[in-house]
């Protein structure tokens, strides 16, 4: 008999779900999309039931549940209940995917792009904007790559708080939380770095150029930042690859097509199997796979 068609249960924390998100899924070629907002731990519950109570356990890897909307957070909260509900010992469990704000995608893909022109391994990092979303993710997929990140924030509080985060969850993390408010700070926080990523908020600059030029290691810079003016001065959004003064570039766009090719990468992966759980690692190690 024929496979039951696919179907993304895609769950936002946003009033109104994603369209963002559901484009992405229809053409990662999932067959149906049920999109529901609003979502949160208090009312997940009956959502997950309707998902592994209805086909059974040969047919649930053709069921997958998306977690998306603005605030990456509650996309953690909403996921941390999800798994609380599913039943993998008697076969009745989804394969699980989280890119809330599209943090998971954005960084694989911006750590994927460095890891094309350093040693992760040996590389000496410096994520600005280390605190937010996107930039914890970055900076805990290079500290788990094995080189040396300094985590970038205009409160040393808040980066130190990242530090022990990943620390957390690799003990093995080699990283330094730098205070990065004062333009001052910037030199000193680039000293001795061959990557630099910038994670801020849109449309704040967080390096201007003349330190980025004084920066004698510096080999690669990403900027993750869309909206004008550029987080890292000088890196224009469509770079990809670009060398400008002999370092590597890549700013938000030039990232932003490898994201795509991750996220529509792992919701495919998602109905391989019934019990993925795809989150940051996963979801870099299967854009690492990508041609
Ligand atoms: N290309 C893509 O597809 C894609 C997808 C998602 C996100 N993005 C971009 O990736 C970047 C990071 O996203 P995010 O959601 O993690 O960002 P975010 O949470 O809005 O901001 C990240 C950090 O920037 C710092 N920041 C905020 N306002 C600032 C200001 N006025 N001056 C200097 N620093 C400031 C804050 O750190 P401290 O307060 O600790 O200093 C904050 O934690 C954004 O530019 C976003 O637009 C791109």
């Amino acid at each position: 008999m024929a496979e039951k068609p696919t179907i993304l249960v895609q769950l936002d924390t946003d009033p109104l779900p994603s369209v963002f998100d559901r484009v992405v899924a229809v053409d990662a070629g999932a067959q149906y999309l049920f999109s529901y907002g609003g979502v949160t731990p208090q009312n997940v519950v009956p959502l997950v039931h309707g998902c592994i109570f209805t086909r059974g356990p040969k047919d649930l890897h053709r069921t997958a549940i998306f977690v998306g909307g603005s605030d990456v957070a509650a996309g953690e909260a909403v996921l941390a209940e999800v798994k609380k509900h599913l039943i993998p010992q008697y076969g009745m469990s989804v394969s699980l995917m989280l890119d809330s704000n599209g943090a998971n995608t954005t960084a694989a893909a911006a750590v994927r792009a460095a890891s094309r022109h350093l040693d992760l391994g040996a590389a000496r990092s410096l994520v600005l904007g280390g605190s937010g979303p996107v930039g914890q993710r970055v900076a805990h997929l290079l500290a788990k790559a094995g080189g040396s990140v300094r985590i970038g924030s205009r409160r040393r509080d808040r980066a130190e708080a990242v530090c022990m985060t990943i620390r957390s969850r690799v003990p093995s993390a080699q990283v330094e939380a730098v205070e990065v408010g004062s333009s001052s700070d910037g030199p000193r926080a680039l000293d001795g770095r061959n990557l630099v990523v910038a994670a801020g908020a849109a449309g704040t600059v967080l390096l201007p150029k003349k330190v980025r030029d004084a920066a004698r290691d510096l080999r690669v810079a990403i900027d993750l930042n869309a909206v004008p003016p550029a987080g890292i001065e000088g890196i224009e959004v469509v770079d990809r690859s670009r060398d400008r003064d002999g370092v590597v570039c890549y700013g938000a766009i030039g990232v932003g097509d490898t994201k795509m090719k991750i996220h529509k990468a792992v919701i495919g992966q998602l109905f391989q199997t019934n019990i993925a759980s795809l989150d940051i690692e996963e979801i870099y190690e299967i854009g690492l796979q990508l041609p």
